[in-house]
């Protein structure tokens, strides 16, 4: 078949992203406190091979080279988050100047480069202090994070027009505070569910600051991991668990900030568990949001199991599929569906794919260099179906490839690549991958021949 080229719009932004405690390191310097992270990934037998974020890319120090990177790649925008503990380290209270300097320095850099900064005010890394105080399950949490947020609002928000309050609160909710395998490894479905309810209203709240401080251009949206659900069979109890799957990652989240409530289904079936709301909470955490950013890997496919204890569903994986090194499914129709779902459902006024991307097994090659074809192919299918949906008329305006650069992968340490970019860990020596040719190619052209 003949390759066609598909055009994206002018304007489109093309992006990559990173997150604070998995590229920056210095974690003893400039001020910064404790996060919940650097606790974690101490305690042995959590992370992979006993790896830490203690030096990670080394990014605190290595910025402008990063930058300079990322001139090279031609992005337009550029997602990174800021550390809470590097800006407040006791989370509240006392402001670590030298730690906003950092950010400073970094957004004044990346406009030079003519790039577009696009903040997430938290992408895990709680302070410890916080978390002492019973972290995201204390509701006080959340007038702590809306005076975080506008401490960073007043210091960057003149320059920064693009504002994420939250990367994947179901991540933080369930893999931190249900399955215990993230920070700050907790193990108590209800929790979890409190945790998901301040989450949002943190976000609802943070919201409001993040207006009231801006300009009109500002942009302010949350970021989801969102995933299409399948049944394992035409069972009525696989299409039962798909149901409480969808459920539980995707409308326990969506609903309540597009329509103010959480999904009814999901309420009935947590029963005990659910969180414990105050009147006019749903009205803050569906205040009206710019954009709806997306994170997308892979889908689900669920069945029926009783032996699980909350869900009552278990993962299956389709044969003669492809595997990526997080064994998880390729699935490239997957954005497309879930962009179409958000857009029927929900309406979002604009869509960001904050994140997509994958981890296939590097190596560097004899001339120094690393084939990643596989990424190479995966982006190329992912962008395919993310310019159908736009084709189709969802607003998508912006693509980010997770990630810039290898970086700790949370529970799996480094053992993980995700990165455009090499990271070689020994050296802090940063090469470019055969994608991030291709992805620079990508920019050049605004589209990709398929
Ligand atoms: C997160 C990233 C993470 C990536 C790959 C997303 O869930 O936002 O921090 O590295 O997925 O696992």
């Amino acid at each position: 078949m003949p390759e066609k080229f598909l055009k994206f719009p002018d304007d489109f932004l093309w992006g990559a992203a990173t997150s604070s405690y998995q590229i920056e390191g210095a974690c003893n310097e400039g001020g910064r406190g404790e996060s919940i992270w650097d606790i974690f990934s101490h305690i042995p037998g959590r992370i992979c091979k006993g790896d830490t974020g203690d030096i990670a890319c080394d990014h605190y120090h290595l910025y402008e080279e990063d930058v300079d990177n990322m001139k090279k790649i031609g992005l337009k925008a550029y997602r990174f988050s800021i550390s809470w503990p590097r800006v407040i380290p006791e989370g509240k209270g006392k402001v670590n100047e030298a730690g906003l300097d950092f950010y400073d320095r970094l957004v004044d850099k990346l406009l030079e480069a003519d790039i577009e900064p696009f903040v997430t005010l938290y992408h895990w890394d709680l302070p410890q202090a916080l978390q002492d105080k019973g972290g995201w399950k204390n509701r006080d949490i959340v007038g702590y994070f809306a005076d975080y947020a506008a401490v960073v609002a007043h210091r960057i928000g003149d320059r920064v027009h693009y504002w994420i309050t939250h990367n994947e609160p179901w991540v933080v909710s369930f893999l931190g505070h249900a399955f215990g395998t993230h920070a700050p490894g907790i193990m108590d479905f209800s929790i979890a569910l409190q945790v998901s309810h301040h989450l949002l209203l943190s976000h609802g709240e943070a919201v409001q600051v993040l207006k009231a401080i801006g300009n009109e251009k500002n942009n302010v949206g949350i970021t989801f991991n969102l995933s299409p659900l399948f049944p394992a069979s035409q069972k009525e109890e696989d299409i039962k668990a798909a149901e409480r799957g969808d459920g539980s990652l995707n409308r326990w989240f969506l609903d309540p900030v597009f329509k103010g409530a959480y999904p009814s289904d999901m309420w009935s079936y947590y029963q005990d568990d659910v969180p414990q709301i105050s009147p006019g909470d749903m009205s803050i955490i569906s205040r009206k949001i710019d954009f709806l950013g997306v994170n997308y890997y892979s889908r689900w496919v669920v069945k029926d199991d009783p032996r699980n204890r909350i869900l009552k569903l278990s993962f299956l994986k389709p044969d003669q599929a492809e595997y990526t090194d997080m064994d998880w499914e390729v699935y490239p129709q997957g954005i497309y569906e879930v962009l179409k779902r958000v857009q029927n459902d929900y309406s979002p006024r604009a869509i960001y794919i904050t994140e997509n991307g994958v981890a296939f097994l590097d190596k560097l090659d004899k001339e120094a260099k690393v084939k990643d074809d596989q990424r190479i192919s995966y982006l190329k299918e992912h962008i395919s179906f993310v310019h159908k949906a736009i084709e189709e008329g969802i607003k998508v305006k912006g693509y980010f490839v997770w990630s810039l650069m290898d970086n700790f992968e949370w529970a799996y340490g480094y053992s993980k690549r995700f990165g455009l970019i090499y990271v070689d860990y020994p050296t802090q020596k940063r090469i470019f991958k055969e994608s991030a040719y291709w992805y620079k190619k990508v920019i050049e052209n605004n589209g990709i021949s398929y």
